[in-house]
């Protein structure tokens, strides 16, 4: 596809896929994003019922297919996570990934059952630690230290411990689209050597405690899973050694998440959920039988292939510039809201709301209103002729955006609004300039 060419009906394919064009407007699930604007203000974070439900569906279908073992889906709350997000979660049947006693305090707030929350975490701070213990069914241990501390506190707890889960790093990477996302690598800093996971599991057997799974996450954001099966194979291996030497079987594996979406159009078309989870479940199940193993519950753990497509970040378009060799078209969002492109160099798209089908009129920077080179938030993006006052949607903005923003320069993080149904729900309130002081205390007695 032509990078530099304006094609609104493939940009409309990066959106929800409740989207459409309908009377020259842009609509998300029936609702108009105009007025949502009008009522709701800029920039505004809107997320998408519908895209959420057909990216689990997917995962759903193609394990109902493809894995003849027991599976689940654990959704990833890094990606983001607000109470209304985690009751989609008790809702959908899904379990719910907590990165530490924050985001625990959020599921356990929204009725999320113990079951469901699984807790992960590269250095959990006793907080971490003790919510875990409390609230999830499952706790991810990552390293020696945590398996020893959690050993230690087993004896004198009175209700029973979390089903334990092991996290292992294989030693291999796989491509991401930045070294920022690769995690399964040698010298990553998660997870355990194969050493240490066999020690792990001796130390687990000797103390009577129930080491219920393993869990691996080779990274996030990649569209081949091709390198999944080496790291597998080592998984693999170790289950097969650790049968052999000390009888133990987990009964769940995690593959972690990890599979990327389509941002840009000329990524598209959206890299295939099933294609992903054919590809992990038929090499579970071969390399099972290659090691006589019995088929665990294979429990993925997505979070972007799940959020991003349903989520599109809405902005005013203030100031047009026109420099020396760009035409600027500056919104009202940019860095706070979305550092992916600052962080990551993540290239995105943009549709203007109103009458998207106009011709285009060469190539602008989008950048944002922060003091800050970096906060340009799509490069050289083929775009139409656009006014100052008008508004412009950028897609695919579920994920990591607002889990990662920032009050940088003042700025108040945007309100989200859950669309379903042709009706917006609030689900965040915006921010509001008295958050920014509200835990500062004014210092006393300055002479
Ligand atoms: N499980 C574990 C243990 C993880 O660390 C992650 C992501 C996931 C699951 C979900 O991965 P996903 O399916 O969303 O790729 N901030 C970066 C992404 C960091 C991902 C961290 N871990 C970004 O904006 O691209």
């Amino acid at each position: 596809m032509d990078e530099d060419r304006y094609d609104p009906a493939a940009r409309l394919d990066l959106f929800p896929i409740t989207a459409r064009i309908e009377g020259e407007q842009l609509s998300i699930a029936g609702c108009d994003l105009g007025k949502l604007a009008e009522e709701h203000g800029t920039p505004l974070y809107l997320y998408d019922e519908a895209s959420m439900d057909a990216a689990v569906a997917a995962y759903r279908a193609a394990l109902a297919r493809f894995y003849p073992g027991p599976s689940g889906i654990t959704y990833a709350a890094k990606a983001f996570l607000c109470l209304a997000v985690a009751q989609w979660v008790q809702h959908r049947d899904l379990w719910l990934d907590c990165t530490g006693a924050g985001e625990i305090a959020v599921a356990v707030a929204a009725g999320v059952d113990r079951r469901r929350i699984l807790v992960h975490g590269v250095n959990k701070s006793a907080a971490d630690l003790q919510a875990a213990l409390v609230h999830a069914g499952t706790l991810v241990v990552d390293n020696m230290v945590e398996m020893e501390h959690i050993a230690s506190l087993a004896p004198a707890a009175r209700a029973p411990l979390p089903d334990l889960w092991l996290r292992l790093r294989p030693g291999l990477a796989v491509a991401t689209h930045h070294a920022f996302t690769q995690t399964g690598q040698e010298d990553s800093k998660f997870g355990m050597s194969v050493a240490e996971a066999r020690q792990a599991v001796g130390l687990c057997q000797e103390q009577g405690l129930h080491l219920g799974g393993i869990h691996f996450h080779q990274g996030s954001h990649f569209h081949d899973p091709e390198p999944i099966s080496p790291a597998l194979d080592v998984v693999l291996e170790l289950l097969a050694a650790l049968r052999r030497d000390v009888d133990w079987i987990p009964e769940a594996l995690s593959p972690g998440g990890g599979w990327g979406v389509a941002y840009h159009e000329s990524e598209l078309p959206h890299p295939e959920i099933e294609n992903y989870v054919r590809y992990v479940a038929t090499q579970l199940e071969e390399g099972c039988r290659r090691h006589s193993l019995p088929l665990p519950r294979l429990q993925f753990e997505p979070g972007r292939s799940l959020v991003a497509r349903a989520g599109v970040a809405l902005y005013r378009l203030g100031a047009v510039k026109h420099t020396a060799h760009r035409r600027w078209l500056l919104l009202d969002g940019g860095l706070t809201d979305n550092v992916r492109p600052a962080l990551y160099g993540a290239r995105y798209s943009a549709l203007p709301v109103a009458a998207p089908n106009r011709p285009a009129a060469g190539p602008a920077w989008l950048g944002g209103p922060i003091c800050e080179s970096g906060d340009v938030l799509i490069e050289e993006l083929a775009m139409p002729e656009v006014q100052p006052g008008e508004l412009v949607a950028v897609p695919v903005g579920g994920a990591y955006q607002l889990s990662m923003s920032s009050n940088y320069n003042g700025t108040c993080r945007p309100a989200v609004l859950w669309l379903a149904a042709g009706q917006a729900q609030v689900v965040r309130e915006r921010e509001q300039v008295a958050d920014l002081f509200r835990l500062d205390r004014p210092l006393a007695g300055l002479p």
